[in-house]
């Protein structure tokens, strides 16, 4: 019903203002207005959706260290039984420890004595991120800490799929280890693949030996990095060549109270050293529980600025400002307890930044790259409201604008793009001369085509820049699980993004959100790029993305109708143009709305043109709810024409919800 309506929403549009004649638009090409930032568009990345653990971190063993609430979540005993049947000979058999005393961000190991065991009698089976993607011929990186106590102990390692057939094996035989804990590995390869596979591990011998962080990696991580991330996942972003890359979120930020909030010192250094935490998002989505969904952080902020480095994006990292989530506990450090929070803040920009003299900039030296991230901005606070907000703020900023004058501080201005929230936040934030305002929107694509305008009238003279730091169009409503990542969100999307460029003196940074999500482990949708255990894709939303990040030029032209105004949807049009002055290049990028062919004539004026062929590059599909997908990845993807631009005014066709990039030769 819902989509029916859209569809006469579109319908009623297009019968209200399709041409008589065809829109004529004129394009100053030799008069730039305004400059895009080099961070213009970007990419936000939260762990939500088993974006990270279970997704781009590479990790296949779920529990590696047996910390979730349930020690053996995510574990079987074998053979096969469940944990709550296992027998009181076999609680002789395996017991997990608890050290707090001893380890206090990685307390728990499996303690493990064997008599005469045979292989076959014991072992333990981990069911991976809703199963472990295992592809044929690869190598797989095992590893574990071990403490071999006494006696012989021998581990039958295996892959195992779905059928229950082993598809790759290896031995692992633990040494003696005096008392103490020591790292093991092996590698077996695939025979065979399996989207959802297993791992096993069977005992043979008589010993005691303890175990943990048992982990499984395959070979193919991006850049070969040993317990790296998936490159077909870095590989999506690394495409979209983004200016910036944001991080750790989202509410993730937040924490449901401020014990469980994200602290990025938690997230560096050894990897066993690295305090698990509940994934905010385990609990969140009352429609959408992820009871096993938790933060190991193996990807922590050392990873997250190397994959900034690695994809050319600058490093965005969001801190809590003392205020946990206020949908949830609400729960605020008192403006007198600051201080940590703030020293966090400090020190990230030392960690970052620091000479490896430092007492930070060493910690990121021994992590393996002395030379500096270069860090130029941080966020304070995701969605934070209220006057506790500017309150706290107010303080963060002094304090880092004292030791950091050059480093730039991105502001909430809360959940919502306007009402009146938005205009307190806003209106204190521009007092205080805020770097950047994060904005939020998440609404539905009618939303998007009727705010394509939205920054036309903002103050050009205000020191704040926009920083547009997630939205996506919700093709139901926010937090609907029905939201679907079709054209009609993404075209939608394009259409307010023109309005974004058009004004990239007042915006100056933009990123759709969420990025990631696992098709059988999400919470929320809709999301940039969906995976599987083996497969990932950009949806149509991505591709939208793609054709503003690829395409961005280095400066704004004006692009107008026949009556001087930007093109924000009369005639069901939409449009923004660029020069790349590098690449001696005139970029329009034109949004069609409606479900017919619509002939535009397009003047261009200056004396820059250097004319020949022109590239045309359209993303269409005649039918609103097409969506990408694992099995159907390209349906829609771009599709590129040649055009001659013999003359200064040239007619193109734009077809049916389409949205096309025109790049022109400049002389
Ligand atoms: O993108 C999903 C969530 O939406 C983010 O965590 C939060 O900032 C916003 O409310």
């Amino acid at each position: 019903m819902k989509n029916k309506l859209l569809c006469i929403f579109f319908i009623l549009i297009a019968v209200k203002n399709t041409a008589q004649n065809p829109a004529t638009f004129t394009v100053q090409t030799d008069k730039p207005i305004a400059n895009v930032s080099s961070t213009m568009w970007g990419i936000f990345f939260e762990d939500i959706n088993l974006g990270a653990d279970g997704g781009i971190y590479a990790e296949l063993i779920k529990n590696r260290s047996f910390e979730f609430l349930k020690p053996l979540m995510g574990w079987k005993i074998l053979p096969h039984k469940e944990v709550w049947q296992k027998t009181i000979a076999e609680e002789r058999q395996f017991q997990i420890l608890n050290r707090p005393e001893k380890d206090a961000t990685n307390p728990h190991y499996i303690h493990i004595t064997l008599n005469n065991h045979k292989k076959g009698d014991f072992g333990l089976q981990n069911e991976g991120f809703r199963g472990i993607g295992i592809k044929k011929g690869l190598r797989y990186d095992f590893s574990v800490l071990y403490r071999l106590q006494k006696g012989n102990v021998k581990m039958h390692l295996e892959l195992i799929n779905g059928k229950g057939n082993i598809i790759g094996a290896g031995i692992f035989t633990p040494e003696e280890t005096n008392g103490k804990w020591r790292k093991g590995e092996m590698s077996l390869t695939a025979t065979d693949g399996d989207l959802k596979g297993k791992f096993h591990i069977w005992f043979e011998g008589t010993g005691v030996i303890d175990l943990d962080i048992i982990s499984l990696f395959p070979a193919d991580t991006w850049m070969g990095r040993k317990g790296g991330m998936r490159a077909d996942m870095v590989q999506l972003l690394a495409d979209l060549k983004p200016g910036f890359i944001r991080f750790p979120g989202g509410c993730i930020v937040e924490g449901f109270n401020l014990k469980q909030r994200y602290q990025w010192k938690k997230t560096i250094g050894p990897v066993e050293d690295r305090e698990l935490l509940i994934n905010r998002w385990n609990m969140e989505i009352a429609h959408r529980p992820t009871p096993d969904y938790y933060q190991t952080f193996g990807l922590g902020f050392f990873e997250y600025f190397q994959l900034a480095e690695d994809i050319g994006a600058a490093p965005l990292p969001i801190l809590n400002c003392g205020m946990a989530c206020q949908f949830n506990s609400a729960e605020m450090a008192q403006v007198n307890q600051l201080d940590p929070y703030i020293q966090d803040a400090l020190d990230l920009i030392e960690f970052a930044n620091g000479a490896v003299t430092t007492a930070w900039g060493k910690v990121r030296a021994a992590m393996g790259h002395p030379a500096a991230f270069n860090l130029k901005m941080m966020g304070i606070g995701n969605e934070n409201w209220g006057p506790q907000y500017i309150e706290r703020l107010k303080i963060f900023q002094k304090a880092i604008k004292e030791k950091y004058p050059n480093i730039k501080l991105v502001c909430s201005s809360g959940i919502a793009p306007n009402g009146d929230e938005f205009e307190f936040l806003n209106g204190e934030l521009r007092k205080l001369n805020a770097d950047f305002i994060d904005e939020h929107f998440y609404a539905k694509p009618e939303w998007f085509l009727q705010n394509a305008k939205r920054y036309d009238s903002y103050n050009r003279s205000d020191l704040s820049k926009v920083f547009a730091g997630e939205y996506a169009a919700q093709s139901v409503q926010t937090v609907s699980p029905d939201n679907k990542n079709n054209w009609r969100t993404a075209i939608a999307e394009a259409a307010f993004i023109t309005g974004m460029e058009r004004n990239a003196d007042i915006v100056n940074m933009a990123s759709y959100a969420p990025l990631f999500a696992h098709v059988d482990g999400w919470q929320w949708t809709p999301n940039l790029i969906w995976v599987d255990n083996l497969r990932s894709y950009g949806t149509a939303n991505y591709q939208v993305q793609k054709m503003f990040t690829t395409n961005k030029g280095t400066d704004v032209v004006s692009i107008l109708n026949k009556n001087n105004l930007p093109a924000t949807g009369q005639d069901s049009i939409y449009a923004s143009a660029t020069i790349d002055k590098n690449k001696k290049e005139l970029i329009i990028k034109i949004v069609n709305t409606i479900g017919k062919n619509q002939t535009v004539d397009i003047n261009l004026a200056g004396n820059k043109i250097a004319g020949g062929k022109a590239t045309m590059m359209i993303l269409q599909n005649d039918n609103l709810d097409a969506e990408n997908s694992l099995n159907n990845p390209f349906v829609i993807a771009p599709q590129e024409k040649i055009i001659d631009i013999t003359d200064k005014l040239f007619t193109t066709t734009l077809m049916p919800y389409s949205f096309s990039v025109i790049k022109i030769k400049l002389k």
